[in-house]
């Protein structure tokens, strides 16, 4: 049986992705979604899919060991961030090596770190006129988006395309490859 832990601080539209995949396969489990925002749609995404949630604050995540306690005594398989935008702190790093994993919504190198998520990556994308952009999932360190890269997707940007446009071709690509990446990581470990 594998396990495994989403993180997500939005909408959370990856975690119901994610859930809707590994419904019928009876050997994963979703243990928990985490969350740092206590308005976070994500939340009420749960509720309506039956998966336990937890929300924390900054002192809890970042000063205590409270959240890696929980991570360990649920001692997941993968650690997955679907939208989640707070660092993780280093002894969570420490004690899940290759076990967390990111998805950013360009082709990084390009367009990550601090402050890059959301829409504000697609508007940097547009402004520089890029003609492709799309996903990456990685392995989390130390710092933002700059873990090793586990698969990447592209998609074509054309010049009439606006932000709205992007944001829905690269969330296409998101719905199409994250779970599939995840389900391959659990049964490579
Ligand atoms: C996704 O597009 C994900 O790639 C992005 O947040 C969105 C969450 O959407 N993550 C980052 O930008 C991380 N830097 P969702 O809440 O609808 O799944």
């Amino acid at each position: 049986m594998k396990n495994i832990v989403l993180f997500a601080s939005g909408s959370g539209s990856n975690v119901e992705n994610i859930v809707q995949y590994f419904q019928d396969r009876p050997n994963i489990t979703i243990a928990s979604v985490l969350t740092n925002r206590r308005d976070a749609k994500v939340l009420d995404r749960c509720n309506r899919l039956k998966i336990s949630s937890l929300c924390f604050n900054k002192i809890a995540f970042q000063q205590t060991d409270c959240i890696l306690d929980i991570l360990k005594e649920t001692d997941p398989d993968l650690i997955i961030l679907a939208g989640f935008l707070w660092k993780i702190p280093k002894k969570i790093i420490a004690a899940f090596p290759n076990k967390i994993v990111n998805i950013h919504p360009a082709l990084l190198p390009k367009y990550g770190g601090k402050g890059m998520y959301g829409f504000n990556v697609h508007k940097a994308v547009k402004e520089n006129r890029e003609k492709e952009s799309g996903i990456s999932i990685h392995y989390v360190n130390e710092n933002y988006d700059e873990g090793a890269i586990i698969h990447q997707a592209k998609t074509e940007i054309l010049p009439d395309d606006d932000l709205e446009t992007i944001a829905a071709k690269v969330q296409a690509l998101e719905y199409e490859h994250f779970p599939k990446v995840i389900e391959k990581l659990l049964f490579e470990q």
